[in-house]
C-alpha cells in the first residue's frame, strides 16, 4: 500500500495541462479525482491501490500516481506497456506505477483475490467478448470496501456519427449489434452481477459537439467545463453522451 505523499502537480502546471486536454477528458479526470477523494475520506485518508485494467499507455495512471496512489496497469499490449514505462520514468514515478501484461481474465492470478482498492476500467468493457465475465474478473480482485470506475463508449452517438457521415448501412449494423453497450445495458449488467451503482455521469454530452474555435477567449474552456459538469447526471444527456461513466461498489 502506498504511503501518503504530497501531490506533485503545481497550480500553473495543472492549468497548462488542462488546456492541452479536451473538456471531456478534463471533466472525466476531475470526476475520478473527486470520487477517489471521497473514497479516501471513507477509509481514513489513506491512498489507494489502483488497478487500471486496459490502461494502455498510462494516460490516467501517471496522473493518479502523481496524486499519491499506487497504480498497476494491466494491459495485453506490450507496446502500450512500454510507452507507459517511458512515461512513468519521465514523470519520475516508476516507484508508484507497475506495468503487467495480461487481460481481464488474468487479474486474479496477477494480483490475487481481494487485493485492490480501486479498479479503473475505461473504454475496455466494450472490447471484451463476454463483458459479464469481465465484470466478474474485476470483482474478484476488489476488496469489500473497493470501488470500480467504469467508462464505456455508447452505441447511440456512434450510430448518429456513422449516419451523419453518410454510412447508413454501417449505422444500421451498429444499431443492430447486440454487443454494443450503452447506459441502460451497462447499468443492467452491473446490477444483475450484484454491484451497487453509486453514480452515473455522461462524458462529453455537449463538449464533444463544440468546435475548437468556440473555446478561444478568456474563461470559455472553464464555462464549457461547468456546463459539461451540470448536465452530466441528467439521464437524457447521459444516454446520448459518447461515453458513460459508472462508479460502482461490490454489492
Ligand atoms: C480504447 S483503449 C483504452 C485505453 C485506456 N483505458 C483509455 O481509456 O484511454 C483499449 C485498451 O484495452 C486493452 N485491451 C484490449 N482487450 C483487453 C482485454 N481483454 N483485457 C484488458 N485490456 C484489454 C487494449 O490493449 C487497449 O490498451
Amino acid at each position: 500500500m502506498a504511503g501518503r505523499r504530497p501531490a506533485r502537480r503545481r497550480g500553473g502546471q495543472m492549468s497548462e495541462h488542462r488546456r492541452s486536454r479536451s473538456v471531456a477528458q478534463t471533466f472525466l479526470t476531475d470526476l475520478l479525482e473527486s470520487q477517489l477523494a471521497e473514497w479516501q475520506s471513507r477509509v481514513g485518508g489513506r491512498s489507494a491501490s489502483v488497478v487500471d485494467i486496459g490502461g494502455g499507455t498510462g494516460g490516467l495512471a501517471v496522473g493518479l500516481a502523481a496524486q499519491g496512489h499506487t497504480v498497476t496497469v494491466v494491459d495485453p499490449s506490450p507496446d502500450a506497456l512500454a510507452a507507459l514505462q517511458r512515461r512513468a520514468a519521465e514523470a519520475d514515478l516508476t516507484d508508484y506505477i507497475t506495468a503487467l501484461q495480461g487481460d481481464t481474465g488474468d487479474l486474479s492470478s496477477l494480483l490475487g483475490p481481494s487485493s485492490t482498492d480501486v479498479v479503473v476500467c475505461h473504454r475496455v468493457l466494450e472490447y471484451l467478448p463476454d463483458p459479464r465475465q469481465g465484470l466478474a474478473d474485476i470483482a474478484g480482485v476488489l476488496h469489500e470496501q473497493g470501488a470500480l470506475s467504469l467508462l464505456v463508449a455508447q452505441r447511440h452517438p456512434v450510430v448518429v456519427s456513422q449516419a451523419v457521415s453518410g454510412d447508413f448501412a454501417h449505422a444500421r449494423r451498429t444499431w443492430a449489434d447486440a454487443r454494443m453497450l450503452d447506459r441502460t445495458r451497462v447499468q443492467r449488467l452491473l446490477e444483475e452481477a450484484g454491484w451497487d451503482v453509486r453514480a452515473v455521469h455522461g462524458i462529453g454530452a455537449i463538449s464533444e459537439h463544440v468546435p475548437e474555435r468556440h473555446l478561444e477567449g478568456p474563461d470559455r474552456y472553464r464555462e464549457l467545463l461547468a456546463l459539461e459538469r451540470e448536465v452530466s447526471e441528467d439521464p437524457a444527456f447521459a444516454s446520448v453522451a459518447p461515453w458513460v461513466h459508472f462508479l460502482a461498489t461490490p454489492g
